[in-house]
């Protein structure tokens, strides 16, 4: 079980939400698009910052938090250079990706300690809203490519272990079950 406790950052006055973690069903929902980018929105934007910052991860879909919105927040450099630099995305679309594939060891703040193996287009380039509602181009590529294909997944309710045979996911998903129902 998830605590629903939530813990306040006095410094920043930013909540630190608690991460849901599979099998938790709301992870396989898919997010509403935002028409109105407004005070509640930037402030779920600002909380899943510092909610991710926390953890400690490199992206976050507001999925993750409970909050059904096509949200997400991304930083892939904070583990290089302790230097924030979060790029926040209302709406991110991927508008076009590489033939060319790179495999990267991907983990998820939804399902600790596992990481795999996952191949993904090497290069890809998102629309998105800004903070300002001003509609933006991002083209991507290494980490930040890979970060922001597997963050749009969690905006469709797909998991980066949806990728992997049958055989292994159901392993790694048998463990979860099995974890959740001690905790519960
Ligand atoms: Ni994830």
């Amino acid at each position: 079980m998830i605590s629903n406790k939530i813990l306040i950052n006095i410094k920043s006055l930013n909540m630190i939400y608690p991460i849901l973690k599979i099998p938790n069903k709301q992870l396989r929902e898919k997010s509403d698009p935002i028409l109105d980018i407004d005070k509640d929105i930037i402030n779920i934007l600002d909380n899943m910052a510092e909610t991710m910052y926390a953890a400690p991860g490199v992206g976050l879909a507001a999925i993750q938090i409970g909050i059904k919105k096509q949200l997400v927040v991304i930083d892939c450099q904070y583990g290089e250079n302790q230097k924030k630099n979060p790029i926040f995305l209302v709406n991110p679309k991927i508008i076009w990706r590489s033939d060319e594939k790179t495999t990267y060891k991907e983990g998820c703040l939804s399902i600790p300690e596992i990481y795999e193996d996952i191949e993904r287009s090497s290069k890809c380039k998102i629309n998105y809203r800004d903070k300002k509602n001003r509609l933006q181009e991002l083209d991507c590529e290494g980490l930040l490519s890979t970060c922001v294909q597997h963050e749009i997944d969690h905006l469709n309710g797909i998991l980066f272990i949806d990728y992997l045979s049958r055989l292994k996911r159901n392993s790694i998903e048998k463990k979860f079950i099995k974890i959740n129902k001690r905790s519960s």
